[in-house]
């Protein structure tokens, strides 16, 4: 009993230090550029939703795909300044930027090797994704090329890739590469899938974890934010050093 006693102390201890987010780098709340949210009417009420949960800072990545979603800086700026315009006029108190989240393509390989300027947010950090799929081959080029450019690479949502599922080293080897690694906050709610819950967890536990992101599309996201909030590993993730605090 004493032991446990203990553990329980220190484990509450290690909780005090929690801070909570009001930063999130990660959402696709822009109307009508990707698969987030339809028109304006839809990204206010995600806005309004991330409000109240505590959100003081929140910046939009499109998804930027060659197959998809075709979008440039410009198309994404003009987003931002419609709903940063709708946002004063409702009088909220929330802070909008803008990046992207670049799929690992040919599309957004062309762009890296012809040096075009990328989308950042915060500190140089360059937001992308890979297939949910299939290991994508130009991965190590992607990493070179950005680095050497001066960028920072996020890599979105490592626990969601399939190819990872049965090789954390694989996410250890990237981790050590210097790329940032961004957990998404549902994962923890089980909401994508069990294995996605299962490395996003080893991820906090391993300390792996750089940023925490909503990838909030739509209602049925906050929703299981809301759910997540309430786990045990939403608030072992808000005591690792996150770089969402200093954004
Ligand atoms: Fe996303």
């Amino acid at each position: 009993m004493i032991s446990f006693f203990k553990k329980s102390a220190k484990e509450e201890n290690a909780y005090l230090k929690a801070i909570p987010l009001v930063a999130d780098m990660h959402s696709h709340i822009l109307p009508g550029i990707d698969d987030g949210a339809k028109n304006m009417e839809q990204s206010l009420a995600l806005i309004g939703e991330l409000i109240d949960m505590g959100y003081r800072k929140l910046t939009a990545t499109p998804h930027i795909m060659g197959d998809f979603y075709k979008n440039t800086p410009a198309i994404i700026h003009e987003k931002l300044i419609k709903v940063q315009l709708a946002v004063n006029q409702k009088g909220w108190n929330i802070e909008l930027k803008a990046a992207a989240e670049y799929y690992l393509d040919e599309w957004f390989m062309e762009k890296l090797r012809r040096e075009e300027p990328m989308l950042t947010f915060g500190n140089n950090y360059v937001l992308f994704e890979t297939s949910y799929i299939n290991p994508p081959v130009q991965l190590q080029e992607a990493i070179f090329l950005m680095k050497s450019q001066g960028y920072k690479p996020v890599l979105a949502h490592p626990e969601r890739y399939i190819y990872f599922h049965d090789n954390f080293s694989k996410i250890r080897e990237i981790y050590e590469m210097g790329v940032l690694l961004q957990i998404n906050i549902n994962s923890l709610s089980g909401y994508y899938s069990v294995p996605a819950q299962v490395i996003a967890e080893k991820l906090v536990d391993n300390r792996m974890v750089h940023f925490a992101g909503t990838d909030c599309h739509s209602l049925k996201h906050i929703q299981s934010l809301h759910l997540a909030q309430s786990k045990k590993y939403y608030a072992k993730l808000l005591t690792l050093d996150l770089l969402n605090h200093i954004l």
